[in-house]
């Protein structure tokens, strides 16, 4: 487990997380400003661990307005070359049942009044233009490893999907939502974008569970996503998702991961222009 160290972005319903020993908590800032909450680091089997609110305490951070920026860089500041996020979301597709886990391999990007780089030409951002490319966004050996965390904890886990991320903070139209379906999307959610992209701009490796909680609003003879319905499926989730989170962190502790680190930053490297 050499060189390695784990960032872990709760999201909603997740605020307060008992995974690891804690060590530490830590006020920082990055040029970005300042991330949604405090570091709180840790170790999990000997794994060295960091972990961050998305939304801050008492989910202060409306989507739009979490600091992206500042939450992967505090990551990347700290030594961390993974990310494993967590992230509620809607069902787009029948199978994908509320309580099911979804480890996505591509997302849709409906995103538009977000930071999406570091690279953005302001006095302190990185220099340079960086074109980082996202054939595949999310880390395969991570998903495997949380896949396989989920297949152990008996969690009813989907291995791939792709994610709808919109801007919200409002939910979708009727309209929307069926449009989404019919584009192929698995799941949908406000906080992917830009995270993932942001990622592979520093060179880390990341990828989320997506935690169904709802069915969006495209079934007629469903209620509509409401906010009510999502925290109460989110508490149902907790237990769920801390014993895979858990064993998903001895897992990445188990296995050698040089290459895919060494690759990650060589590619956001060469993916600047200068
Ligand atoms: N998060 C949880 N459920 C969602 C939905 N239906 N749409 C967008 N984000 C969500």
């Amino acid at each position: 487990m050499a060189n390695i160290k784990v960032g872990i972005i709760g999201g909603t319903g997740m605020q307060d997380w008992d995974v690891f020993e804690l060590k530490e908590e830590k006020d920082v800032v990055t040029p970005y400003g300042k991330p949604s909450s405090k570091l709180t680091l840790g170790t999990v089997d000997g794994l060295e661990c960091v972990l961050l609110n998305r939304h801050g305490s008492g989910h202060r951070s409306s989507p739009t307005y979490i600091n992206y920026r500042a939450n992967v860089y505090a990551l990347h500041q700290e030594g961390c070359t993974h990310i494993l996020a967590t992230s509620a979301c809607g069902s787009l597709k029948k199978e994908c049942v509320p309580g099911h886990f979804v480890i996505i391999d591509q997302f849709i990007d409906r995103t538009n009044k977000r930071h999406t780089t570091f690279y953005d030409g302001e006095p302190g951002s990185l220099e340079g233009v960086c074109h980082i490319p996202m054939r595949h966004p999310f880390c395969a050996k991570l998903r495997e490893v949380i896949v396989k965390s989920c297949i152990e904890e008996k969690v009813h886990v989907h291995s791939k999907g792709t994610a709808i991320t919109i801007e919200g903070p409002r939910f979708s139209s009727y309209a929307e939502s069926h449009m989404y379906r019919s584009w192929g999307g698995s799941i949908i959610n406000m906080t992917t974008i830009p995270e993932v992209c942001l990622a592979h701009e520093l060179g880390m490796l990341y990828a989320v569970i997506a935690m169904v909680t709802d069915y969006d609003c495209w079934q007629e003879d469903h209620e509509a996503v409401h906010v009510d319905y999502v925290m109460k499926v989110m508490k149902e989730n907790r237990e769920k998702v801390t014993r895979v989170v858990a064993k998903t962190l001895k897992a990445i502790g188990d296995n050698d991961w040089a290459a895919e680190v060494e690759n990650a930053k060589m590619i956001a490297k060469t993916s600047v222009m200068l």
